[in-house]
């Protein structure tokens, strides 16, 4: 292993991610842990120079105040604490982020001695080791949705084992324009993976007729998934690995021993039980920025790796209510035509989400001196942090406008473009 390590140990803090940024940023890899790690795991994971802990509000485990175990103080490695009494003294966590890299970095470098040697290509380079290590010659399945965070483990994974990956693409017809086509020219066609492509448009769209209800949607779309995942798995033979792009949000909000959970992990819990596998995930140390840098770095095209978020069920929730092929189609383009114009002019990175959304009504308009009854396209723009809460930044009029001009002119059934100026709360970023 290449990188050297810093660990945070969670002492009831709620800050325990910003202080492993914080390590990041000065170059160091660092991994959070819990508190009761004993000494000898503590000596087996590689290259610890160093230990942060990290106390705080949350430091009754149980009924029991939790403490740094005599054992650990023992170890032999150097110790920061935050927030946590130790002999009469006291280091405060700044309330800052950006100050915790200029508290701790003496105790990095000159007490711990650690190399600032946290790249993404040493990154790779200890991922490959980690990944061949794991699976030997054994064969390794992966959903590859297209994402930035299946596309990076993917691409890992061509780089460590090659044709021991068989990647799944599964189009369900919900996808961006030009995204199923992408993810077979990136895939098999540059990079030689084995690739199967599976067409499910009109299974997941049959499936879906005539049903308004977003979450009813949204549980068909996740279910239908498992489903032909599930199918194309049985057909393979001799797979003993799953591939999952979890990152490290996913563990973090998942809960750790002192903090509830944010969030449940969506994983592979939907599989059957004669279709558990052992899990390869890769990406599971890395934030959603460094995701990003490692799909940079393997080569990956930069309209995949720096795509805005989109949500799981796709264009399926912005196509309100029941969906149509129509109203699907129409969505599609809109959105196309939304993203070009963006990045026509510079905003694309700058605005956090845009996208377009068709509801399930029709207004009077007028086309080639005739009364025309058709759908409406609604355009959206946010910025959040977090996505909790999002603000409407203020856009250029002339590129609204240009993107009106468009869609009214190139998609079909469209006679009024609408721009939404609402924040979250109270409204949601996506409207259903
Ligand atoms: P809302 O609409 O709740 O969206 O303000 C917040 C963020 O989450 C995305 N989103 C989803 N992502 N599955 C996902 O993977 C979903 O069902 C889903 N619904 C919303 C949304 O695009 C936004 O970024």
């Amino acid at each position: 292993m290449k990188q050297d390590m810093i660990v945070v140990l969670d002492m009831g803090s709620t800050r325990n991610t910003d202080v492993a940024r914080a390590i990041r940023k000065l170059g160091v890899y660092s991994e959070i842990c819990n508190f009761d790690i004993t000494a000898s795991e503590l000596k087996a994971l590689p290259n610890v120079r160093g230990i942060i802990a990290n106390g705080g509000p949350n430091d009754v485990v149980n009924g029991v105040k939790i403490g740094l175990s005599d054992e650990v103080k023992n170890a032999g490695f150097p110790i920061y604490t935050f927030d946590y009494n130790e002999n009469g003294k006291i280091n405060p966590m700044p309330e800052c982020d950006g100050e915790i890299a200029d508290a701790i970095r003496s105790f990095v470098f000159d007490q711990c001695k650690a190399t600032p040697n946290w790249n993404m290509e040493n990154f790779i380079a200890d991922q490959i080791e980690l990944i061949r290590k794991q699976v030997g010659n054994r064969k390794v399945l992966l959903a590859l949705s297209g994402g930035v965070d299946s596309s990076v483990v993917a691409a890992l994974l061509i780089k460590a084992i090659g044709n021991q990956l068989t990647c799944v693409h599964v189009n369900h017809g919900l996808l961006r324009k030009g995204e199923p086509e992408q993810v077979v020219q990136v895939f098999r066609n540059e990079l030689n993976a084995n690739l199967i492509y599976v067409d499910a448009v009109d299974r997941f769209l049959d499936k879906l007729a005539g049903v308004a209800d977003p979450e009813e949607k949204r549980k068909i779309i996740g279910a239908e998934f498992i489903r032909v995942f599930e199918e194309e798995a049985r057909k393979l033979d001799g797979i003993e690995f799953l591939a999952q792009g979890t990152i490290y949000p996913d563990i973090v909000e998942s809960g750790t021993k002192t903090a509830k959970m944010v969030k449940s992990h969506h994983n592979v819990g939907g599989l059957p039980e004669d279709l558990q596998f052992e899990l390869v995930e890769p990406l599971k140390m890395l934030f959603k920025d460094e995701v990003r840098a490692c799909g940079k770095a393997l080569g990956l095209p930069d309209n995949m790796v720096f795509r805005q978020p989109f949500p799981g069920p796709g264009l399926g929730v912005r196509c309100l209510g029941a969906i149509t092929r129509d109203r699907l189609e129409a969505v599609r383009e809109s959105d196309a035509i939304m993203r070009e114009e963006f990045a026509k002019c510079g905003l694309e990175g700058k605005v956090w989400q845009y996208f377009t959304i068709v509801p399930d009504f029709k207004s009077v308009g007028v086309r080639d001196n005739a009364r025309c009854f058709d759908w409406p396209v609604i355009m959206r723009a946010v910025n959040t942090v977090d996505a909790m809460t999002a603000e409407v930044p203020e856009l250029p009029w002339q590129v609204l406008q240009n993107i009106t001009k468009r869609i009214l002119a190139e998609v079909p059934h469209v006679n009024r473009v609408c721009f939404d100026l609402s924040p979250k709360p109270t409204a949601t970023i996506e409207w259903e």
